[in-house]
């Protein structure tokens, strides 16, 4: 099965409530919520606050992706504030371990997020602990980058990984994923797809139905 997940990052921020019911309306699956800090990225987004404003407006999981270092004491209050997945980077924590069981002691499925140049052996003693796996597809901070082709490797070689572990993992791809490389992205093995820019930068601002085709072209 396949998932959409927009990137609220590249939404209006006027309209936001907004913004997300459209996507969901037009067959979203989950909402990807960029978490930066100015410290672990250079760019400064969304907290808890936020998080707890949109989660009346849907059912939908809140897929928290935190580019915050250090991680573990901002887990509580997205738990709190409706969160349904949280991610982190493995840089951002200094005991992945306890990290990973920080998110599930607070009710939350837990990810683990690769930078392209982040090696996948931080797999190796965690993997049966996870229920999400991000490939960054970009260097985390920003939206509408260049997908980065070296991620499709890595793709396949976590698809094995989880495919050897028969768990039931989501291997989520975030950066650059356009309606002309979805299938590609797909192909490599990839189940969940994070699209920001491709999603909210399409369309004019004033038709309520402006993400219905892009997000059935995807
Ligand atoms: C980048 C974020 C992404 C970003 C993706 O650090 O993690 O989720 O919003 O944006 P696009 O789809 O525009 O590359
Ligand atoms: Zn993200």
């Amino acid at each position: 099965m396949y998932r959409i997940a927009p990137s609220i990052l590249s939404a209006n921020f006027a309209r936001l409530g907004e913004e997300i019911t459209q996507v969901l309306d037009s067959g979203a699956d989950i909402i990807h919520f960029d978490v930066m800090d100015n410290h672990y990225v250079p760019n400064l987004t969304i907290g808890p606050l936020v998080c707890e404003a949109i989660r009346p407006l849907t059912q939908a999981m809140i897929d928290v992706h935190l580019m915050v270092e250090p991680v573990d004491r901002i887990i509580p209050d997205f738990a709190k504030a409706g969160a349904n997945i949280i991610s982190f980077h493995p840089e951002a924590s200094r005991h992945i371990d306890r990290t990973i069981g920080l998110i599930k002691e607070q009710g939350c499925k837990a990810g683990l997020v690769f930078n392209p140049a982040t090696p996948l052996s931080y797999l190796d003693h965690v993997l049966d602990k996870l229920d999400l796996i991000l490939i960054m597809s970009v260097n985390p901070g920003f939206g509408g980058q260049t997908f980065i082709p070296e991620a499709l490797n890595k793709l396949r070689l976590t698809r094995e990984r989880i495919t050897a572990s028969s768990r039931d993992i989501l291997l989520e791809i975030d950066g650059g994923v356009k309606v002309d490389n979805i299938a590609e992205i797909a192909r490599a093995g990839a189940d969940t797809f994070v699209a920001g820019s491709a999603i909210y930068g399409a369309g004019k601002e004033s038709d309520p139905h402006r993400y219905d085709s892009i997000i059935a072209a995807m």
